[in-house]
């Protein structure tokens, strides 16, 4: 257990920390901000409409920092992109990938002889041994803290059962926004960290200053679990618009759910129409406000440069 590498040895960076990805947030400025700080960061290749804006965001990294970073490739069928964002990846021989919501099998395959990393995100052990014995890099220990599609099980209960059961790394995320944090997971076996919600108040978030301000006048009490919005349970902050219209699936929602064909067609719709709101609302002023956080907002106070953030989350750890 104690010859698991930490992400600084993994990667060779300063500070055990991930600026992790997210859907709409996460962007070359980020990135370039985290990587000159020692840490490293990773972005949803989903953030990117072509392969070229892809292509275009990596070599502005790669000409203004020098660190390594990585993508995120949502691996199930809800991303008909895939295949075409994983060859890219491929092309480009990112540093590394982090799958989630599906099986990582293709995306190791294909990446362990080039040389990049893939990184899991996990909700529990079973899946987690799956992907170990794919050939996963390090795992993603989703908590039941994380913002986002959280996992069902705390960090508390679920990274100890990762570190004592598995054998390569664990990254844990979720609820992350002090440095005293960081070292309590390092303490427990930890190889780092992955923290999303606190940097949305980052100056370099190409969102909203209302999204970002929201980070600062709610609070963890504010965060409820939706399931409206992709079909699958997502934390927002309960804004007006999030309690007019409820968290919970509708009756004929339920009733359409219990036909194999009808649920397919019905998650499609409810994905779709969800993820309209989630970007209309991050970049411009809607009635139907729909901001995704996690209960970390409670350590947010101003909006901030990413290098500030950064700078306070690390500043127990010496190089
Ligand atoms: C606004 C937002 C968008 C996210 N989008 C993605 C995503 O596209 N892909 C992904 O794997 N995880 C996504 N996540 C989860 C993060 O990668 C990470 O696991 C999480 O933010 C960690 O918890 P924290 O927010 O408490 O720090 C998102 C999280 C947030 C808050």
């Amino acid at each position: 257990m104690s010859q698991r590498k930490t992400l600084q040895q993994i990667l060779g960076i300063r500070f055990p920390v991930l600026v992790a990805p997210m859907f709409l947030i996460s962007n070359a400025s980020m990135v370039i901000e985290a990587l000159n700080a020692g840490a490293t960061a990773a972005i949803p290749a989903l953030n990117f409409r072509t392969d070229a804006a892809l292509r275009e965001a990596v070599n502005e990294i790669r000409q203004k920092s020098q660190g390594p970073f990585g993508f995120n490739l949502i691996v199930n069928k809800s991303n008909p992109a895939l295949k075409r964002q994983l060859e890219t990846l491929c092309d480009l021989r990112v540093d590394y990938i982090i799958t989630s919501l599906g099986s990582p099998a293709e995306v190791i395959k294909r990446c362990k002889p080039l040389g990049i990393k893939v990184f899991c995100d996990v909700v529990n052990l079973t899946y987690a041994q799956k992907v170990e014995a794919l050939g996963a890099d390090a795992l993603i220990a989703v908590g039941s803290e994380a913002g986002g599609h959280c996992g069902p099980v705390s960090n508390n209960i679920l990274l100890p059962q990762l570190v004592n059961h598995c054998h390569i790394p664990v990254i844990a995320a979720g609820g992350i926004g002090s440095s005293a944090q960081i070292a309590k997971w390092m303490e427990m076996g930890a190889a780092g960290v992955s923290v999303g919600t606190v940097f949305i108040a980052s100056e370099e978030a190409p969102v909203s200053m209302a999204y970002k301000t929201a980070l600062i006048d709610f609070s963890a009490k504010d965060i409820v679990l939706s399931s409206k919005l992709s079909g699958s349970p997502l934390t927002v902050i309960n804004t007006e618009y999030v309690q007019k219209i409820g968290t919970k699936a509708s009756l004929l929602e339920k009733l359409m759910k219990r036909n194999k064909w009808l649920k397919k067609y019905l998650k499609m719709i409810i994905f779709a129409r969800g993820m309209k709101k989630i970007t209309r609302s991050a970049f411009s002023a809607t009635y139907q406000t729909v901001w995704v956080a996690g209960p970390s907002i409670d350590y947010v106070q101003s909006v901030r440069p990413l290098r500030e953030i950064m700078h306070e989350l690390v500043s127990d750890f010496q190089s």
